[in-house]
């Protein structure tokens, strides 16, 4: 069964982005792989430094997960910090990366271009990012394409590393959906918690159709004919609906008479009836907070006697079990 591993940042409510780039394509692995999958909250510290914010982050994607349908008892669910291998790693890897590598990151690039003023932590992102990789020699990591540099950089890294203390880490491969490798967001960008252009998975109702109704849309008068593919409300829609409804959709904008309007009323009708059983599945979970948190420590214990294996390896062969040597 092949290792297939990924994470998400607990640094806002989860997107429907988030759902089809990465976390549906995760629930779906846990049938026939080996699954890891984590919370990256020291990943999250890049940008939220806010001790409350962050702690409920947490829970809040780990309610996510599990309303979802990922399974506690098919997968490895944990938070990236109670696995605190993963910063020894980090250092090693970190003294086999080039400054070179890092600076063409295009994550860490095109946050410099909007004005951010990048800390240390920023700029290591990546090798972070490696060593929770590598530190479970995981094969398949399902990203979305934003994520593919880093996977190369994993590599990269893992690359040097072999090169130097000989063969040690597997080399991982991306694996990204190309029919949906970008979900757009209400402006027409990639949605992004960054871009405040998302759709949250969970949101009450009334939420909700605000943020769908406000979609943007071209002014194309009611009568005229409409290009389904060039519009965001059906690029959303085409992502809940059957392929019957798909098809109808296309005909009422072509045929004009057919208002945005009415687009965005049937793309919020499916939305709530796609997400509605995990809402209540939701709702369930969040009042019992502790259950969640047993869930994730039975993660970690899982978690760390794989990473013990990796870490054993990786000290003594760089010389840090020194006693070994002796
Ligand atoms: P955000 O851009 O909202 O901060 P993250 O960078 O935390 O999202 O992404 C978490 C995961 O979700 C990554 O695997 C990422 O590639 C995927 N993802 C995020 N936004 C989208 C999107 N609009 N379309 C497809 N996948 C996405
Ligand atoms: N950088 C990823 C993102 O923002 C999150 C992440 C951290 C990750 N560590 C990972 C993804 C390891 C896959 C594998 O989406």
């Amino acid at each position: 069964m092949a290792r297939v591993l990924s994470g998400i940042q607990p640094s806002g409510n989860l997107h429907i982005g988030n759902y089809f780039g990465m976390m549906k394509p995760m629930i779906e692995y846990q049938q026939n792989s080996e699954l890891y999958c984590f919370i990256v909250n020291y990943h999250a510290m890049t940008s939220v430094h806010d001790g409350r914010r962050l702690a409920q982050g947490t829970i809040e994607a780990a309610l996510d997960f599990l309303a979802l349908g990922l399974d506690p008892h098919k997968s490895i669910f944990w938070v990236q910090s109670d696995v605190i291998e993963v910063q020894e790693l980090t250092w090693i890897l970190s003294t086999m990366t080039n400054m070179g590598l890092l600076e063409r990151a295009h994550s860490y690039k095109d946050k410099v271009a909007q004005g951010i003023t990048p800390s240390h932590g920023l700029f290591a992102y990546p090798v972070l990012m490696a060593a929770d990789i590598l530190l479970y020699q995981a094969e398949i990591i399902p990203v979305g394409k934003d994520q593919k540099q880093h996977i190369e950089m994993t590599r990269d890294i893992a690359i040097s590393f072999n090169h130097e203390f000989g063969e040690t880490f597997v080399l991982p491969e991306p694996q990204i959906s190309e029919e949906l490798a970008t979900v757009p967001g209400l402006d027409g960008r990639k949605m992004s918690k960054s871009y405040d252009n998302t759709i949250p998975i969970f949101l009450p109702k009334s939420e909700l159709k605000k943020r769908v109704m406000s979609i943007v849309t071209d002014s194309t008068p009611l009568e005229q004919s409409k290009d389904p593919d060039t519009c965001n409300v059906f690029a959303l829609y085409k992502l809940f609906a059957s392929s019957e409804k798909i098809q109808a959709m296309r005909q009422h904008y072509l045929g004009g008479n057919y208002g945005y309007g009415h687009a965005k009323k049937e793309l919020l009708s499916l939305l709530e009836e796609y997400f509605a059983p995990y809402q209540e599945r939701r709702l369930e979970l969040a009042k019992n907070p502790a259950t969640v948190i047993d869930i994730l420590q039975h993660g970690t214990a899982k978690a760390r006697e794989k990473a013990a294996i990796t870490i054993e390896l990786v000290r003594e062969k760089t010389g840090l079990a020194y006693k070994k040597f002796f």
